[in-house]
């Protein structure tokens, strides 16, 4: 069991002092690979594993094609401002393979799971002779993996995985104990500028959490431009997370004076402390109707917008 450090109970400069110990413990004179995805955890990891090992820290981004736009840019910018070198890895169309034709919500996390740690970070650790692969876990992405409700991506020891045996390396997760609070504590206590510290959450399976059934490069283009809308008009309103959400279904709709059968999307926003419970935050009508003509105007093909009104649980976060 891992035990939980609540942030009323965290010390940031000590646990920083004692994770970077333990990561330098662990990897000796050698090298490890950080995996940065540029969500508020990872970024946490990888200040925490520069500092432990400097030029000895491989930061790789992943560019799997399920991100945001203009992520890979923005990542690598920030970083190299505060110091850090990041390598971006062009893994796209593998992770496109993976998830071709998979339509259930498990087995697309599944094939996800298996192309960063089995096929690309396994190719990038036998390459580069580390033993050690760096990743922002936390102990939310484990407690819904446990309880079955959802497997995280990046969960592995609690299931009874090896991560040694499963993909060639050993994992090190210096954020296990804590929740997105702590983790943003520490981001602070280790100089991330605030844009990436009180940055919204993002899940380690990317755009792939928010189109239901298929993953396809057409759905994928749709829910990153309705991405972009969302997070423009609801960014620095308070909320925990926003998001939207593709749905699989075509409904009649009309453009132009003709028929148009159209793409559906689901706008969700959350008020949440830590992602274990979550409600709906509860936008006025004026941003709801906002949000709805932005969407049909700038992302081609949307004909409704919906705005999700149920509270986790029952619902999760992410759609997927
Ligand atoms: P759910 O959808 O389970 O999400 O209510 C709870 C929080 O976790 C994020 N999330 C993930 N993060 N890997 C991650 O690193 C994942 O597989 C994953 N799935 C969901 C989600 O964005 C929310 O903040």
């Amino acid at each position: 069991m891992t035990s939980e450090i609540k942030l009323q109970d965290l010390d940031p400069e000590k646990f920083i002092g004692e994770k970077v110990n333990e990561i330098k413990t662990a990897v000796g004179d050698g090298i490890a690979i950080n995996a940065l995805s540029g969500g508020v955890d990872s970024s946490v990891v990888t200040m925490l594993g520069h500092r432990a090992l400097g030029n000895r820290l491989r930061s790789v981004f992943i560019q799997n094609g399920l991100m945001r736009e203009g992520e890979a840019e923005r990542v690598e910018c920030l970083f190299n401002k505060l110091g850090v070198k990041i390598e971006v890895i062009d893994a796209k169309k593998e992770f496109l393979d993976a998830l071709a034709g998979i339509t259930d919500p498990e087995k697309k996390r599944e094939a996800i799971t298996q192309t960063f740690y089995k096929k690309v970070f396994g190719r990038i650790v036998r390459e580069s002779g580390a033993r050690f692969l760096l990743q922002g876990t936390i102990l939310t992405d484990i407690d819904e993996t446990v309880a079955g409700i959802k497997r995280q991506h990046n969960v592995f020891a609690q299931l009874g995985i090896d991560p040694h045996k499963a993909f060639g390396y050993q994992i090190l997760e210096p954020l296990i104990q804590l929740r997105k609070d702590g983790v943003r504590s520490i981001g602070k206590a280790l100089g991330l500028p605030e844009e990436l510290f009180a940055r919204i959450p993002f899940p380690g399976p990317a755009l792939a959490a928010r189109i239901i059934g298929e993953v396809t490069e057409e759905k994928l283009i749709v829910v990153r431009k309705a991405t972009s809308v969302v997070e423009r008009i609801l960014a620095g309103r308070g909320a925990f997370q926003f998001m939207a959400i593709l749905h699989d279904d075509r409904v009649t709709g009309m453009r132009d004076g003709k028929r148009d059968f159209g793409r559906q999307i689901e706008v969700r926003c959350w008020d949440s402390v830590d992602a274990r419970t979550a409600t709906p935050t509860r936008l006025s009508f004026d941003i709801l109707e906002y949000l709805a003509s932005e969407l049909i105007e700038k992302v081609p093909g949307v004909v409704s917008v919906t705005y999700n009104i149920a509270t986790k649980p029952p619902s999760t976060i992410e759609a997927v």
